[in-house]
């Protein structure tokens, strides 16, 4: 059977910026940056996009693309007999990590969504939406049910295909997302107090930037929210053919992402000032903080209902990347119909994402790494360690496996002025940065 593909470029760059605009933009972001001094780690997260992530996206998507096959098999298929396929293991582990919690939080948003549209979230519940928020997350079989019919929907596009599942869905998702969005930005400038939320994202607190758990946390971001290191964009480009140029397309999504993160900012901390609510609450501020103030909003309800729409569509567009990286591996070595894969890998990671559930319910208190819940530890791991990892991986592959010309051919940089600038970001910067960040995490060169 031939090989899916997409039926446009454009069609590919919506599947690759739904995948990238999801949770990551909108609850990650928005506590990352709160918790690491808002305007400073935006800074930093923006500079690591623009300097690393972007040309280790154009990286990632050209191996895909060359190689026509899935994260481990683009590996093994380009150095036949060496042991890169291993990295190829990192983005499967990590896709089982990622999309079961993922699918936890995303699970929360639908919840909310259905409390927005019964009406009930219109007024504040009783007790306050703390209590509210604290009660469903700590209830035992509730948040499942909506995890489960995350996962349903997530694996519902995936079984239909590329062509049709996948792209057809975001053609719908991502104008619909973008329009809901750049709306609630607008409607939360105009909030009184809003100037403090805009003065808090985009004043940088300079002191910040002496933490070197800053830099962790900013590249992490700019990983998961650019959904690189992991094989997603990779198995996304092996749907490419060689006729659509990558240099474009990636600058676009890349550009895109932080536009979505920075409105997303807009969106989340006016309200937040406007209200005298401190940024740095953590995984909850969406959850509890936002409802808190849409109540106090006029028209709340109708934004409230608006805003957990636009999230729970950004992230099932991002959900059916993550579920897409071992389905097209599984399909290949395992020669499963699509629908097999999809359904079993899917149902996996949805008894995985119980353990992450309960860790709000009766696992309270089990913080593997740190003072990290259960949910929180994954996605260090996978976020900080694993894509990351995953990148360095990727970012060797290229500038030092291949050739050059090979490395400027495969992403069609030959001949191309950037060609230099990319190829010494890859080889050299992207590296040396990563390891960087690694070491000084870990306190080795006590900085
Ligand atoms: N980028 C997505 C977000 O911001 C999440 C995501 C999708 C992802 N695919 C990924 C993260 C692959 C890491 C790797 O919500």
């Amino acid at each position: 059977m031939a090989r899916e593909k997409w039926a446009s470029k454009l069609g590919f760059m919506l599947a690759a910026m739904g995948s990238a605009v999801g949770l990551g933009n909108i609850w990650r972001f928005s506590y990352v940056a709160g918790e690491n001094g808002g305007g400073a780690f935006l800074l930093v997260y923006l500079f690591f996009v623009f300097v690393i992530g972007i040309p280790l996206l154009l990286t990632e998507v050209s191996i895909g693309r060359k190689a026509q096959s899935d994260v481990v098999g683009s590996f093994a298929k380009l150095s036949p007999g060496t042991p890169w396929f291993f990295s190829g293991f990192f983005g499967v582990a990590a896709s089982f990590l990622i999309l079961s919690f993922y699918s936890v939080v995303a699970g929360w948003s639908v919840y909310y969504l259905w409390k927005y549209v019964s009406g009930d979230f219109f007024t504040t519940p009783e007790g306050g939406y703390e209590a509210a928020f604290g009660g469903f997350i700590s209830h035992t079989w509730q948040p499942l049910f909506w995890h489960a019919l995350f996962m349903v929907m997530t694996i519902g596009i995936v079984l239909v295909g590329i062509k049709k599942g996948i792209e057809a869905a975001n053609k719908i998702f991502m104008p619909t997302l973008a329009i809901l969005l750049i709306g609630l930005a607008a409607y939360s400038l105009t909030l009184e107090g809003a100037m403090e939320g805009v003065r808090f994202l985009f004043q940088p607190n300079w002191s910040a930037l002496t933490n070197p758990a800053v830099y962790l946390a900013a590249l992490g971001q700019a990983f998961f929210s650019l959904s690189l290191g992991m094989g997603a964009m990779l198995t996304y480009g092996s749907y490419l053919s060689k006729e659509n140029k990558l240099p474009s397309a990636t600058i676009g999504i890349g550009v895109m992402d932080s536009f979505f993160a920075v409105i997303s900012g807009i969106v989340i901390f006016p309200a937040v000032f406007a209200f005298g609510i401190n940024p740095s609450s953590g995984p909850p501020l969406v959850f509890i903080t936002l409802p808190g103030i849409f109540d106090q909003m006029p028209f709340g309800g109708i934004v409230g209902l608006v805003f957990f729409f636009a999230l729970a569509l950004a992230s099932l567009s991002s959900a059916i990347s993550i579920l897409e990286v071992p389905v097209a591996y599984f399909m290949r070595i395992f020669h499963w119909s699509r629908k097999m894969a999809s359904v079993l890998t899917g149902s996996i990671m949805f008894l995985l994402g119980l353990v992450v559930s309960l860790g709000y319910g009766v696992l309270a208190g089990v913080s593997p790494i740190g003072d990290r819940d259960i949910q929180e530890s994954m996605d260090f791991i996978a976020s900080n360690i694993l894509l990351p990892l995953g990148g360095l991986a990727m970012a060797l592959f290229v500038g030092w496996y291949f050739k050059k010309a090979t490395a400027l051919e495969a992403t069609d940089l030959t001949g191309n002025a950037f060609g230099p600038i990319w190829y010494g970001i890859v080889k050299y910067i992207a590296p040396v940065l990563i390891i960087l960040i690694f070491l000084n995490a870990i306190g080795l060169l006590g900085m």
